[in-house]
Formats: structure tokens, sequence, C-alpha cells
């Protein structure tokens, strides 16, 4: 089996993280978005993947190379422009030629989807697209499903006003597509598959759904991708992930759904909870950090407090003395001084400093 995994989007809602590697690239407990996917995709014997993608594939080709290091072939489609989430898979039809069907996942999805039950409904029921469906709380954030007794999709009700919505099933960006399915999708021009192609397929052919229960987080907002590192922390049975060499001090406090990579220093009587530090971070005495995600190789001074929802881009460094208030952005590289506080969207500067 082969998986066209699409990775060409911009990750806005996760910049300044993105603003120096691509969403896959982020970390995920020991490994990255797509590391940890790459590893459920080869547990799920599919062989070869097709990622999707287009000005990042510097740093993904870097990173992956030819996907010997996770036991599967991994190719490149590269669009010179984003086509959409359809029209990216029409884009990577040449690595798709002899396959009867194949699997889609978007690629910011943390999820334990069981990829090889979903192929075998897929088959079983003849369809000619399965998707994979998730049952939320508050579905109005999400594409919605209508569904029919038999399990059949009916239509497709994006992001529905609350109350609106026909059901509480999501698409949760993971699909099992028959190639025919690639007959309809026009070339050459951004095409979306849950807005465009799923809804005229399901008036012609077999579009069923297939619900997931376990893990779902589709990583794309700040928010999400700490609720991802915690949901990967309850199936770990655990509240922290220290990585390798990382250095805490005896009287730092480190509280529940910490995640910190590898090489990191957190000093005396730091106090950190819910929150995400990437490889080779430095954070000061006394300095308190909540619900924030902190970049690599970012420095943090003295006695700071980073709380609900600061993200630190890669490489920035914040003296003791500034003042970062609660959501403030920091672009990566930048360097705020004592007594300084940052506008609350530093980033949307990001593009005139040197990244
Ligand atoms: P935002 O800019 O924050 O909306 O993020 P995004 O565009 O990266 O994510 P979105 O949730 O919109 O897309 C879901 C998945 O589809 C992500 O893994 C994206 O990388 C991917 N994706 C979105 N648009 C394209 C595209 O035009 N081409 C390709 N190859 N992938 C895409």
């Amino acid at each position: 089996m082969k998986a066209v995994i699409l990775a060409g989007g911009f990750g806005t809602r996760l910049r300044p993280l993105t603003c120096s590697r691509p969403k896959q690239l982020l970390p995920l407990g020991t490994s990255t978005l797509i590391g940890y996917l790459l590893e459920q995709l080869q547990q799920a014997n599919v062989s070869e993947v097709i990622l999707a993608t287009g000005h990042d594939i510097k740093h993904l080709q870097e990173y992956l190379g030819d996907g010997s290091a996770y036991e599967l072939i991994v190719h490149y489609s590269v669009e010179s422009e984003p086509l959409g989430t359809a029209g990216a898979i029409k884009h990577a039809e040449s690595f798709l030629q002899g396959e009867d069907r194949f699997l889609v996942l978007n690629g910011d999805i943390v999820s334990d989807i069981k990829y090889l039950q979903l192929i075998k409904h897929h088959q079983q029921h003849k369809a000619t697209a399965t998707i994979t469906l998730f049952k939320v709380q508050d579905p109005s954030r999400y594409g919605v499903v209508e569904i029919t007794p038999e399990g059949r999709i009916r239509r497709f009700v994006e992001k529905p006003a609350p109350g609106q919505a026909p059901s509480n099933l999501i698409n949760a960006g993971c699909y099992v597509l028959n190639h025919t399915i690639l007959d309809q999708i026009p070339s050459n021009r951004e095409v979306s598959i849950e807005r465009e192609v799923f809804p005229a397929l399901c008036n012609s052919a077999t579009v069923i759904g297939w619900e997931h229960q376990g893990i779902w987080v589709d990583t794309g907002t700040p928010a999400s991708f700490l609720e991802a590192h915690h949901a990967l922390l309850t199936k770990m049975r655990k509240s922290q992930f220290i990585g390798e060499e990382t250095q805490i001090a005896s009287s730092a406090v480190i509280g529940s759904n910490v995640t910190i990579g590898k090489r990191a220093v957190i000093g005396p009587h730091t106090r950190l909870t819910n929150t995400v530090i990437f490889d080779d971070a430095i954070v000061g005495e006394g300095t308190i950090i909540n619900e924030a995600i902190i970049g690599q190789g970012v420095v943090i001074g003295k006695d700071l407090r980073l709380e609900k929802h600061v993200i630190v881009g890669d490489g920035a460094i914040i003296e003791a003395g500034a003042n970062i208030p609660p959501g403030t952005l920091i672009c990566p590289n930048c360097h705020i001084k004592k007594d300084e506080t940052p506008p609350h969207c530093f980033v949307k500067n990001y593009k005139s400093l040197s990244v």
C-alpha cells in the first residue's frame, strides 16, 4: 500500500514556530510530527510514502532523505504553488500508477488511527472513498458529515454554526481512495478535497465513513499542538517527557504535561507546566512557564513569566527583566531586551528580520 501525506500547507496558525521549519518537522515526543506518522505507517505495512509538499521540500528532504531510516521509501511530489488538498493528490498521480487504492493523510494529525482496519473496512464495503470520522463535542471548527444508518456519507457541512451541525462526526483528514477518483480531480489548479471533491463524489459514488475511536488531534494551532503532546503523554502514562542530555536543576518544579527536548538546561527554582520546550533551549533561574511553546535553542533569562500561549520562535533570546504578556508571539532569532515589551503579534514583522 502507498500513502500520500499532505504536507504542503503554510502552517500559518503555528507561526512563529513554522517561520523557521515546516509544521511536519515540529517535535513530538522523541520524534517529529512526520517521523511519528512514518513510524505508524510502516507498522501498518505501508511500503511507500509520497510526500506532497512545496516550499518546504528542502527541510523535509534533509530530514527524511529516501525514508530508509523508517524502513519505507519516501518520494517527493513538489508543487510550485500550493494546489490544495485534492490538487496535491492529483499532482502526485505519477507515483500512484498501478495502485487500485491508496491512503491519504493530512500531515499534521496526531492519532492512533488503525490504518489496517480502515483499509479492510474500505475493501469490505467496496467503497470508492472511505473517510475516517472522529466524534467531537464541538464540531463547529471542523468539516462535519451527515451519515446514513448504513454508514454512507450523505453530505458535508464545513464549519457549521453552533447547533447547526448534522452530527458530531468530523472528517479526520485520513482517507482510503480508489485510483478512479484521480480522474475526477482537475489538473493544474487548486482543488480542495473537503470542499469540492468529496461533496460532488457522494452524489455519484460510494463514499463511506469509518469511525476512529482513540487519539486524534489536529495540531494546526498552538493550543492543539500542546494538546497533541498531552495526548501522547497520556498514552505513554507519563506526565513529563525529558529528552536525552537535558539538565534540570534539582530545585526546578516540572509539573504535568511538560515535554522538554534534548540538551536543554532548566535552571534552579523554575516552574514549568503544560509546556513544550524544544531541543537546546535554556531557561533561567526562577522563571515560570505555563501553556507556552519554546523553540529550539531559545535562551530565556531569570525570573520571567511566560504564560497562556506565549510562543517563542527558534533561537530567540529573552533577557531577564523583559515583560512578556500572555499570548505574545516572538519571532525566530529575535532579541527581547531588559524592560522591553514586545508587541502582541511580533511575528508580523518576521519577514523583515533575518530569520
Ligand atoms: P494553516 O496555514 O495554519 O491553515 O496550516 P496548513 O495549511 O498547513 O494546514 P491545513 O489544516 O489547512 O491543511 C491540512 C493539511 O493539508 C496539512 O498537513 C497541510 O500541510 C496540507 N495542505 C494544505 N494545503 C495544501 C496544499 O496546497 N498542498 C499540499 N501538498 N498540502 C496541503
